[in-house]
């Protein structure tokens, strides 16, 4: 393997790896450096004939970019070949922020349009190690836990409990261990460290794990899901900084006899501050959590949404505001569905018709009854209803 360590800043400054992404990523230039393919209009066409659903509007507006052999996957989907999902989550902190939860809407509508099986990997394994603080205040209980209440936050996205296997590492890893000897057997160490950038000084545990990250994109890792002895396509929606795993993870696959996951790569949620990085937990100003109030959401947006807008409202009436710089704007090509409605606001606010605080008021009308909406959802989940899609069980797999 011959491409930099991550970690090593590109031309432009910009650093994209599973665990730091700063700067103003260029996603073209992500797509020449990671070796992914930009995912097409004609591609997206393709989705839409084959599920006779109208393209969510992630793939219509761009935010899933880049793939890698998407179309190879919707070729076999279309000779009768099903395949199931997989994404995941690091349980790093309590409640998920708006940035979260771009992979997991997007997988509801892709579990919803092609009525697919589902995994969830919870990393708390993951998390734990790679965590920068103290053992005694964050022990590896902390992160278990931290899993749980994420579960709920998962779940109320509105998977579906009859196709969709939620699972932690620290306690379904023994099925999937089998996998995880075959995939630690076929990777050296300098190539690890070529793809993550590990140092002489990290604890082992941090370079034994891409192993685990990558099993359940293998079928044969859910016995319990997929008795058969064919193996079942693999399909991981993820943000494009998880691609790492999965560049190795595809490497490995034909020396262990296995297919190779296809994927599909969202762009990064913008931090309330502006454009660049990607929103981040530790900073909770920079960030819209779950758990947010409507007066939370409110306030975080009229005071720290980054605003493209001009100095002075007569200049912002004479030039207008710039939608590229603008969060608020940004946030409602993620979340505003109505297209007619996104295009108004787009035209009002770059033409100086609209001004900065009418547009944040905008933002808040969408996010508000969003939010109040998962809250209730989260609230109706009871830790039977996790236990449920936690359990080892099969799934309908059509
Ligand atoms: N490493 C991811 C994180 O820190 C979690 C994860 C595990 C994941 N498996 C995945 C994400 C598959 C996307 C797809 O959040």
């Amino acid at each position: 393997m011959t491409e930099k360590p991550t970690g090593t800043p590109s031309s432009d400054g910009s650093v994209v790896t599973p665990w730091q992404v700063t700067g103003a990523v260029d996603y073209d230039r992500l797509i020449a450096t990671f070796g992914t393919t930009p995912l097409t209009s004609t591609l997206v066409e393709r989705v839409e004939r084959l599920t006779g659903k109208k393209a969510h509007h992630f793939l219509r507006r761009g935010i899933f970019f880049s793939h890698r052999d998407l179309d190879q996957l919707l070729d076999a989907y279309e000779n009768g070949q099903r395949f199931y999902l997989y994404t995941g989550r690091g349980p790093s902190s309590e409640a998920l922020h708006l940035g979260h939860l771009i992979p997991f809407i997007f997988t509801k509508y892709l579990q919803d349009a092609f009525r697919v099986p589902l995994v969830i990997q919870l990393t708390d394994d993951e998390k734990f190690l790679f965590s920068k603080h103290d053992v005694s205040s964050h022990p590896l209980e902390s992160y278990i836990q931290l899993g749980r209440e994420n579960s709920k936050d998962i779940i109320a996205c509105g998977f579906d409990r009859e196709r969709t296997f939620l699972f932690a590492d620290s306690d379904y890893i023994g099925w999937l261990y089998p996998n995880v000897v075959r995939i630690q057997r076929a990777v050296s160490f300098s190539q690890v460290r070529g793809i993550f950038g590990f140092q002489h000084s990290d604890n082992i545990g941090k370079i034994a794990f891409p192993a685990v990250q990558a099993a359940p994109a293998f079928s044969s890792s859910f016995p319990h899901l997929f008795p058969t002895k064919q193996q079942i396509p693999c399909l991981i929606p993820c943000a494009v900084d998880q691609d790492p795993y999965f560049r190795m993870t595809r490497d490995v696959a034909p020396r262990l006899g296995y297919r190779k996951p296809a994927l599909i790569h969202s762009k990064f949620f913008p931090p309330l501050q502006g454009a660049e990085g990607k929103m981040s937990a530790s900073d909770p100003n920079s960030a819209i959590f779950l758990s947010d109030s409507a007066a939370q959401i409110r306030k975080k947006v009229n005071k720290y949404a980054f605003s493209g807008g001009r100095d002075t409202v007569e200049e912002h009436r004479l030039y207008g505001g710039d939608c590229a710089r603008d969060i608020a704007f940004q946030y409602l090509c993620f979340f505003l569905e109505d297209d007619d409605r996104l295009e108004d606001i787009r035209e009002a606010y770059s033409t100086g018709r609209m001004l900065s605080g009418e547009i944040k008021a905008e933002l808040v009308r969408c996010l508000q009854p969003m939010l109040a909406d998962l809250q209730a959802r989260r609230q109706a989940v009871s830790n039977a209803d996790v236990e449920e899609f936690m359990r080892i069980r099969p799934l309908i797999v059509e």
